[in-house]
């Protein structure tokens, strides 16, 4: 087996973990793992979205056809991997993302974590992958985020970003799925996702480029779908634009998605988003905001959205764990662009935006019953 980036630290801990692995279910700390307590050196008023080394990360295993046991909390590094794993060949991965905030209390929160799991258990069906089971998977969750505590960022300044990894491990050379399989949880502290931060961002619709299509994995969170959006992302944000949105690859009219989130268009009292078909992402956001909107009077409905209802809305915004509600200030098209919301964020999103944020921070009463305080 080859070693990519041997680097000795990780190496001991992946050692020390491949030695003690056993079959019970929850989180095993080893005893290189104390959470640290000293104050970390970061400058929370300048965090963006990018990676930001922390302590631990969790790691188990298990073989095709087999269950995840007892997982590990290592110290966050490089993994050894055989060049012909599953999922450097054959894109066999899948990952999710969720946050955690830290109340004014110091307690800590975390925001519907059983439908990331959920999600995972989904897209590990269509991937021919095992999954780690749902309490398993939020406990992982919980561990690693507790473990890397001091890297939550104070109350306002950002959240800790969750990355749950799931991928074929094996090694392969024909085309089949791996024989072995990884599940992973690494954390960073995160900002604005949009370098416009709040401020309104600027979309153009792509024609020639689709992200998914009917039959395909376009509603699941497998690592390939974003490697896919790069080639268009990259051209529009050479040309100045904040991202692309997709349209359907049949009709090419009907909205899909961003790149990295969902979209919602909004006419006087009625919001739409693209119905959940099979080529867009079930986003929690997506889930959580439809709820929001709905408790707050708004007429909110799934279903195949147009171009034309697009470059008509008084407003449109995107959902997403990393962008959480982010407004569009303008859409362009074929040439032509639209502008929404006059030179600020439209007022539908603001207030949603601040519906859902002030929930997820643990500033106003969870009546749904998605938060979880694990501290
Ligand atoms: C998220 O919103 O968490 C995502 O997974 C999108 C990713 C491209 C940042």
């Amino acid at each position: 087996m080859a070693v990519i980036y041997p680097h000795v630290e990780t190496l001991l801990s992946f050692l020390f973990f491949l030695l003690t692995s056993s079959n019970a279910s929850a989180v095993r700390t080893s005893s290189a793992v104390s959470t640290r307590s000293e104050s970390v050196d970061i400058d929370w008023e300048t965090l963006g979205f990018g990676l930001v080394h922390t302590d631990y990360m969790y790691i188990t295993k298990c073989s095709q056809g087999g269950s995840f046991s007892e997982g590990e909390l290592v110290p966050f590094g490089y993994i050894e991997i055989s060049p012909s794993a599953g999922v450097l060949n054959y894109g066999q991965g899948l990952f999710e993302g969720l946050k955690a905030y830290r109340k004014v209390d110091g307690s800590i929160l975390l925001f519907r974590p059983e439908e990331n799991a959920a999600r995972m258990m989904m897209g590990a069906e269509r991937m021919c992958m095992p999954s780690p089971s749902v309490s398993q998977f939020v406990e992982a969750v919980k561990a690693t985020v507790l473990a890397n505590e001091r890297w939550i960022p104070p109350p306002g300044k950002g959240s800790l970003y969750i990355r749950p990894l799931l991928m074929g491990s094996g090694s392969v050379l024909g085309l089949a799925p791996a024989p072995e399989y990884t599940f992973l949880i690494y954390v960073s502290p995160v900002g604005n996702y949009f370098k416009e931060g709040l401020s309104p961002i600027n979309l153009i619709v792509e024609t020639a480029m689709h992200r998914a299509s009917p039959g395909g994995t376009g509603s699941v969170k497998t690592i390939g779908n974003y490697a896919a959006v790069l080639k268009a992302q990259s051209a529009a944000k050479a040309r100045g634009y904040s991202d692309v949105l997709y349209l359907d690859s049949v009709h090419k009219k009907y909205l899909e998605e961003v790149s990295s989130c969902n979209v919602f268009v909004v006419k006087g009292n009625n919001i739409s988003t693209p119905a959940i078909k099979g080529t867009i992402l079930p986003g929690i956001t997506r889930k959580s905001i439809i709820d929001v909107a709905r408790s707050q009077g708004f007429q909110v409905e799934e279903k195949a959205v147009t171009v034309d209802e697009l470059l008509d809305a008084d407003e449109v915004f995107c959902t997403g764990t990393a962008v959480v509600v982010s407004p569009v200030g303008s859409i362009t098209y074929l040439g032509k662009s639209v502008s929404y919301g006059g030179s600020g964020v439209g007022l539908v999103s603001q207030q949603l935006y601040t519906a859902l944020t002030r929930l997820q921070m643990g500033l106003s009463e969870d009546k749904m019953g998605w938060v979880i305080e694990i501290k």
